[in-house]
């Protein structure tokens, strides 16, 4: 096969959801068709359990599963499929970001009775931000749900992207019965079997006025799909795949994931119009994936479970060219050239020496902590790709040493987790003291535990009383010194010694904004 034809034949993604949505079923569901796992349960123990915050065993076991399912490669209809996981918890939101810069589009998950919640209007943001192509499936129609129309404006509305539904249900809950496809025009009869990988019992039904709709589903429910159907084709424009991939039009699914219920349909429609890999950002230029030459960034590290082997796996996207093993790449930041003798890939369960990747592919590297999550592989060119920011941290607290004959092994701890992207870490100008801030609090603990654990090191918190941090800059070098002068209790500078404003208060955030007007204020490191 060319290396065209390689492209072309892949799908990078991931599924996101709020958590509880049906995300964990519907990829292993996904993994099932494509005969990548044989039983169901395989990637169902992948998430933090609600409450189990503080079980530093669960956040161990978590850790330990992800590195399984990070990637989840598998073959369908001649497409190669790489499902990315993001973690379930929301404060490992940080990681899931990141994961978003890796893929190629998304499938949001959507409960049908609670509709668009805090983490999918999140997760959003940020594949809007890079107009990554969504495709939603509103989930467990088995159950009382919102009403589709409904529904679909809540997306809408919610998520600011125009929708498209592509199939509609036919009642939901106790009396569902149903989803009719609206482009293949056939209907899906509702059965419950968890243990089938295919949609049971479907219907050529392409004309709605033909009696064998009544006689499947009922009159009552048969000319409620026909006048549904009529105010969908009168109300949407037609599916336009142009604007899917543009990231301003999101075609919409119904079914039960748990059912195993609407999901060959959606695998089927995602294997046409999901985008195979695309350009990609660099500081320079963008690159395309047919380029002959290999490009990669890492956008996630992962600790080895073992404290005594500190090694790590750095998960390299490629973006062109061939990954060959053994090849000698530049590792762009560091200058010097490396080759990889066990580059490894994923396949559901399995992880594999392989010899060639194509763009699209993950590729785990062994990394004995050189790699940082944004660092960049190439054939000899400088590159660096973009968009792979941190955001700006919401919980802060200052670190202390707790046990002084160790402040070596907690330098080189901290300094490791922040560059796995853990954390980020501040440096106070007013005391020179560490800040590290998170996203989410269960951080702190897994932070604590890792230096204890794997570096054996040990340390302390201390709160501090923050409201956001934010990168700044100007080009208005006066204002920007008065600035720093005046809020000297409040700045602080990130590990690139660049200016970072901590502000106690959104009240304080907003009128610094307002008395600043040449100073920008940026909420992603990368600006
Ligand atoms: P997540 O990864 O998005 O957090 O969600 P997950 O797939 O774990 O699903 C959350 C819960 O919703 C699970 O139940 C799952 O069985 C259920 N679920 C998923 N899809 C459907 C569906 O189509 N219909 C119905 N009725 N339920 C669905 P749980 O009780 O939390 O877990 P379990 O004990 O069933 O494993």
């Amino acid at each position: 096969m060319t290396l065209q034809e390689e492209i072309t034949r892949r799908r990078t993604f991931a599924v996101i959801a709020h958590p509880d949505a049906g995300k964990t079923t519907l990829t292993e569901k996904l993994l099932l068709f494509g005969g990548a796992i044989h039983v169901a349960g395989a990637v169902k123990s992948n998430k933090i359990k609600k409450g189990a915050t503080s079980d530093f065993m669960e956040i161990e076991r978590q850790r330990g599963i992800s590195v399984a399912t990070s990637v989840m490669g598998f073959e369908y209809e001649g497409c190669k499929i790489n499902i990315l996981d993001t973690p379930g918890h929301e404060d490992f939101a940080e990681d899931t970001y990141r994961t978003l810069t890796a893929v190629d589009s998304v499938i949001i998950v959507i409960d049908g009775a609670k509709g668009v919640e805090a983490q999918t209007r999140k997760l959003m943001e940020v594949c809007r931000m890079r107009s990554t192509p969504v495709i939603v499936f509103v989930n467990k129609l088995d159950r009382p749900s919102k009403e589709p129309f409904d529904l679909l404006d809540e997306v809408e509305k919610e998520l600011h992207i125009r929708v498209r539904p592509l199939a509609f249900p036919i009642s939901n809950g106790p009396t569902f019965k149903g989803v009719y496809n609206l482009y293949e025009k056939h209907l899906s009869l509702f059965t419950s079997d968890e243990k089938l990988t295919a949609d049971a019992s479907t219907v050529e039904i392409s004309d709605l006025n033909s009696a064998e709709l009544d006689a499947r589903v009922g009159k009552q429910y048969a000319d409620q799909l026909r006048s549904d159907v009529e105010l969908v084709e009168g109300v949407y424009d037609p599916f336009d795949r142009e604007a899917y991939l543009r990231g301003e039009l999101a075609p919409v699914f119904f079914g039960s994931a748990v059912n195993n219920f609407g999901v060959r349909e959606l695998l089927e429609c995602f294997i046409r119009i999901a985008p195979s890999p695309r350009p990609a950002p660099t500081q320079t230029r963008m690159v395309e994936p047919s380029e002959p030459r290999m490009t990669g960034f890492v956008f996630k590290i992962h600790a080895n479970m073992d404290p005594n082997h500190r090694d790590r796996i750095a998960f390299l996207k490629i973006c062109s060219g061939i990954f060959e093993r053994n090849k000698n790449y530049l590792h762009v930041r560091s200058g010097k050239q490396l080759k990889f003798s066990s580059p490894t890939a994923f396949m559901a369960e399995k992880k594999s020496v392989i010899d060639v990747a194509y763009p699209g592919d993950i590729v785990g590297l062994h990394d004995t902590g050189n790699f940082k999550i944004g660092d960049t592989f190439t054939e000899g060119e400088k590159l660096k790709f973009t968009g792979i920011p941190s955001f700006a941290p919401e919980q802060f607290r200052y670190i202390e040493n707790a046990d002084p004959m160790k402040f070596k092994q907690l330098a080189k701890g901290i300094d490791q987790l922040m560059d796995e992207g853990v954390a980020q870490l501040f440096t106070s100008s007013l005391n020179g003291r560490k800040i590290i801030g998170t996203v989410g609090a269960l951080q702190f603990e897994v932070i604590q535990y890792r230096l204890e654990h794997e570096y054996n090191a040990s340390c302390r918190w201390e709160p501090i009383s923050i409201y956001k941090a934010c990168w700044i800059e100007s080009d208005n070098a006066e204002q920007l010194a008065d600035f720093k002068r005046r809020k000297h209790t409040n700045m602080a500078v990130d590990k690139h010694g660049r200016d970072v404003f901590l502000a106690d208060t959104s009240y304080a955030l907003a009128l610094a904004q307002e008395n600043f007007k040449d100073i920008r204020f940026h909420f992603t490191s990368e600006f």
